[in-house]
């Protein structure tokens, strides 16, 4: 099932999210109609405030086959090390984009789709992608990295193409 995406300027994408204490039915549900959504939408992450939920989870799935599904609970990066620069985008920001600089290497710790704890590396693509999620479950966006005066040319532009969208 495809669920709606919120969008920016939507106050639910500013929520801090609190963690999940239990796996359920209804979450699981959740977490595969997520990523049927993120799929569908040619995303590489999905977090819970961009489906207006306020809970700490998100899923991510950066192969190119779509074939390494990822299901982070109360996702932590507990070490980094490096920099890199990547040209990131949000389903939530739809068709702009915009160089950001972040930890390359990460170690995440977080709970998988059983609730059991895990403990990883991740890289480039993976280490942005896991970390813009978890920026999300802090109400907060890849602008926010941005200059003002970068953040304000960009939202410009979104701005622009979102009232040309509408019908
Ligand atoms: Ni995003």
């Amino acid at each position: 099932m495809l669920l709606d995406i919120v969008l920016h300027p939507d106050e639910r994408l500013r929520v801090h999210c609190t963690p999940v204490t239990e796996m359920n039915d209804k979450l699981d549900q959740l977490l595969s109609h997520m990523f049927d959504t993120m799929y569908d939408a040619e995303g590489v992450g999905l977090a819970s405030t961009q489906v207006g939920e306020n809970r700490r989870f998100c899923v991510v799935d950066v192969s190119e086959d779509r074939s390494k599904p990822l299901v982070l609970i109360n996702p932590e990066i507990v070490d980094h090390k490096n920099t890199i620069t990547w040209k990131e985008g949000c389903l939530s920001i739809p068709e702009v984009s915009a160089e950001i600089v972040r930890p390359k290497n990460i170690l995440v710790r977080a709970l998988d789709r059983d609730f059991k704890p895990i403990e990883f590396e991740a890289d480039d693509l993976l280490s942005v992608c896991i970390q813009h999620e978890i920026d999300h479950l802090d109400g907060k966006l890849f602008i926010d990295h941005l200059s003002p005066l970068k953040r304000r040319r960009l939202m410009e532009k979104y701005a622009k193409q979102q009232k040309a969208k509408t019908p």
